[in-house]
């Protein structure tokens, strides 16, 4: 039996695909390569010291999808592939609800016909909204405020349709807060297609002489040095919250939300500060104004997944810089030697 891992040459999805092998789970891979490498699938297989198929399909592709299910005896799937930039989402919202919401239909669908109901599903955080309190636990009301959060909402809502209608399915919609860093060998991490939107990758880029300086998005927030506070998680203990959460749809049935966080949150000028201490580099940086739709802090109550999945993250801020300088001075055109 196999595991199913679409988007499973992205970022997270790569470094879940390490996980699953170095537990002993058979993986299919499916990608579009649309924001990914196949050199990070390669370097998995390398790490793990196991090969493992991959198809390079377009998950809207219902006929390409169904010989995936027809080739292979599939036992969950963990399901990543989805386009993930909130400024793109705002530019391009056909493509994007097209992309995501149609590409799990399909995904639903062929799952269905071909008797697969086990499924993991990444949401995001972003499904929060605008968060008045934090810390934030899995009750708190959803209004995303573009239309990537949106997309993850409404396909938590079809998920959750979906189980009313047939409860033999077994479903987890993990909430993933901001996962950063790399896989501790410096082989795999984040490789942004362009111009990076989020701040870490921001950063090593800056460390590196990519880009010149920072800009710091707002000073005078809410929050203890008026920047902008949020739940940091080391990419690899998000990938081992997926085999948790695997565990669980794999024994049992139902539907249920986890946040997948620290539940600490840092600042920019804690993570630039803790980024410079741990790797010696410079980060240079100047205070602009805010970036439209960003909130003063966000940080998750973890302690459902603590006690349902049994997972803590372990790995601490220092951890996310190290690895994520490790990623980028290794490999400073990140996949594209
Ligand atoms: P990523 O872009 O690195 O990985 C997503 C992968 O899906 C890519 O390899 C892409 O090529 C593939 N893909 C996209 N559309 C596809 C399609 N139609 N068919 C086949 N493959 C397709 O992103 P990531 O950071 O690894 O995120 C993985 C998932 O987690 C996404 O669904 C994202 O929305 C969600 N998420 C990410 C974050 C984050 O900050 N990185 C936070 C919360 C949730
Ligand atoms: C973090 C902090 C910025 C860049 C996004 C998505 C969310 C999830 C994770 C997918 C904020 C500040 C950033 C920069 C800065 N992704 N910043 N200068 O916005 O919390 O979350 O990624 O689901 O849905 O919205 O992450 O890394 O962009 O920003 O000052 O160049 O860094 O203002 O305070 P964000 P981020």
């Amino acid at each position: 039996m196999s595991i199913l891992v679409t988007g499973g040459a992205g970022y997270i999805g790569s470094h879940t695909c390490l996980e699953l092998l170095n537990a002993g789970y058979e993986i299919v891979v499916i990608d579009n390569l649309s924001n990914s490498k196949l050199e990070a699938l390669n370097r998995v297989s390398e790490l793990a010291k196991t090969d493992f198929k991959f198809y390079k399909i377009d998950l809207l592709n219902k006929k390409a999808l169904e010989t995936v299910f027809s080739e292979n005896n599939i036992e969950a799937v963990i399901h990543f592939a989805g386009l993930k930039s909130v400024n793109e989402s705002i530019e391009t919202p056909l493509h994007y609800y097209h992309n995501n919401i149609t590409g799990t239909l399909t995904l639903c669908q062929t799952m269905r016909k071909y008797g697969v109901t086990k499924m993991i599903f990444s949401s995001s955080a972003n499904v929060y909204g605008v968060t008045k309190c934090v810390p934030i636990t899995e009750d708190y009301p959803l209004n995303p405020i573009n239309p990537y959060g949106r997309t993850k909402l409404i396909i938590e809502t079809i998920l959750r349709d979906l189980y009313m209608s047939d409860q033999s399915w077994s479903i987890a919609l993990l909430r993933y807060f901001n996962p950063i860093g790399a896989h501790e060998s410096g082989r795999i991490g984040e490789d942004p297609n362009d111009i990076p939107n989020n701040l870490m990758p921001y950063i090593t880029q800056v460390a590196i002489g990519k880009r010149d300086k920072l800009k710091v998005f707002g000073s005078d927030y809410d929050t203890h040095d008026g920047t902008g506070v949020r739940d940091y998680i080391h990419v690899v203990d998000l990938a081992k919250g997926h085999l948790k959460a695997l565990e669980m749809v794999i024994q049992t049935t139902g539907i249920d939300t986890f946040n997948l966080g620290t539940g600490i949150g840092y600042s920019v000028l804690d993570l630039i500060k803790s980024y410079e201490k741990t790797t010696s580099q410079k980060v240079p940086y100047t205070f602009t104004h805010r970036r439209p739709g960003d909130i003063d802090k966000c940080y998750a109550d973890t302690k459902k997944a603590n006690e349902k999945l049994g997972w803590k993250a372990t790995k601490n801020l220092e951890d996310m810089c190290r690895d994520a300088w490790e990623w980028q001075k290794n490999n400073p055109n990140g996949y594209d030697k």
